[in-house]
């Protein structure tokens, strides 16, 4: 089998390059190990910066998003019982996010190149990328037991953090730069309609805690709590509680309580390989880079990864200039640090950390305090959360 490029994943990153190729003419196909199914159910990020939402639709992938999607312009930060609402047109000149799920950003994809193309072949489980520093890559791959192999010019790597593609980099060239965190996410889906309009990050002493929602019916909720915890340890009744007191406020909100259809927990880490480029292999999405999830940025790097990439294989599609193909890896990471660093510092404002002692305690509360009633700095954390335009 033979191919332009050679896509491996059908995450985010690989549908939306498909796509993005598929417009521009240029021939892919993407191989995925998993099935369409667990592709489309597989519950992670919610939340749409503004110009992940505008690629989409530009991208003729924005019209359930826009019937579905609910149009967010601030969040509220919770802490002392406090509310404090952060408004992001205000603060950004009229920038705003867009809460759709990343299950329905696939399912959208998917359906697009079901009806005009690319191949997108599901279990279909890549074992290497081989001779990516040659003219002529190649992708391992083995489906229905038997081996195959796809010849492409470029491969894609777009098979998230646990992926093959990165490993084709040789240690020489690789430079990673990590953190990890002493805690996780207990993160629970509730068929019960949200207890607020907008998404609400919580700074509480026992932890922090984050309401969000995926439909007017469904709520998405997420609980700090440490690290190498099993979801099976917390019962419902006990992550209703927790959330209940970490959310509370001196006023008359209410958590309204319902019943807990997924339960999962989420580990936090952040990673950054460099380059994202070797020879032929392009690295988008989580296969370079991880951030924690506060402040949901993971989805919306992987878009702007691959709207740069898409860009730069259309540029050399009609130029014959590979320009924009060597300059993918820092166009890329100049946003990826942006990222890293805003998750990095939201992470750090609203988690309890076990090593902290009272002076870090104050610390956060002061940092809490300058955003809720300083403008410049509700305005970084605007800017932060409602992302960098996509260029
Ligand atoms: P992925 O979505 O990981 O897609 C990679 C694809 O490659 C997968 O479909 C995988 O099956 C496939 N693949 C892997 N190996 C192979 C192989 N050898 N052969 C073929 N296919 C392969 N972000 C947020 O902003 N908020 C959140 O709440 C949030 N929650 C998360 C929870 C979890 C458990 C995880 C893992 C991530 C979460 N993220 C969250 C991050 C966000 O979902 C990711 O940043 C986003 O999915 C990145 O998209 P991607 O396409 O790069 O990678
Ligand atoms: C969601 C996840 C996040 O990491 C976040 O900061 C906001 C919302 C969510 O899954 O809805």
């Amino acid at each position: 089998m033979r191919t332009s490029v050679g896509i491996v994943g059908a995450g985010p990153a690989g549908l939306m390059l498909a796509r993005l190729l598929r417009l521009a003419g240029i021939d892919c196909v993407v191989l995925e190990c998993r099935d369409r199914a667990y592709v489309e159910r597989r519950q992670r990020a919610g939340v749409l910066e503004q110009g992940t939402a505008d690629a989409l639709r530009a991208a003729g992938a924005g019209e359930r998003l826009d019937r579905e999607g609910l149009p967010h312009d601030g969040i509220e930060l919770r802490f002392g019982r406090r509310r404090h609402r952060v408004d992001f047109p205000d603060l950004t000149g009229g920038r705003r996010v867009t809460v759709y799920a990343q299950t329905e950003v696939c399912k959208d994809l998917i359906a697009l190149a079901e009806t005009d193309g690319p191949p997108v072949l599901f279990e279909a489980e890549v074992l290497a990328v081989e001779d990516v520093d040659t003219d002529a890559p190649r992708i391992r791959f083995r489906r229905d037991g038997r081996e195959e192999v796809l010849e492409c010019a470029y491969v894609a790597g777009c098979d998230g953090f646990h992926g093959v593609c990165r490993a084709a980099v040789p240690a020489a060239v690789s430079r990673v730069h990590e953190r990890s965190y002493p805690y996780a996410w207990l993160g629970v889906l509730a068929d019960v309609p949200p207890s607020h309009d907008e998404l609400v990050y919580a700074r509480h002493d026992r932890g922090f805690a984050l309401l969000s929602m995926r439909s007017p019916t469904v709520s998405r909720l997420y609980l700090q709590v440490p690290e190498g915890t099993k979801a099976e340890e917390w019962t419902d009744e006990e992550i209703w509680d927790e959330l209940a007191l970490r959310l509370e406020t001196a006023d008359d909100w209410r958590l309204e309580r319902g019943p807990v259809t997924q339960k999962s927990v989420t580990p936090m880490r952040s990673y950054v390989h460099e380059p994202m480029r070797y020879g032929r292999l392009f690295l988008a999405g989580d296969a370079a880079h991880i951030v924690p999830p506060t402040g949901a940025k993971g989805l919306n790097l992987a878009v702007g990864d691959v709207v740069v990439l898409a860009r730069a294989l259309e540029h050399e599609r009609r130029t014959g200039s590979t320009e924009l193909l060597d300059s993918y890896s820092a166009t890329c990471l100049r946003r990826v640090w942006q990222a890293e660093r805003f998750s990095h510092d939201m992470t750090a404002l609203l988690h309890r950390d076990p090593r902290a002692g009272s002076f870090d305690d104050r610390l956060q509360l002061a940092r809490l305090d300058r955003i809720t009633t300083g403008r410049s700095a509700a305005a970084d954390l605007a800017e932060g959360y409602t992302g960098l335009p996509l260029g």
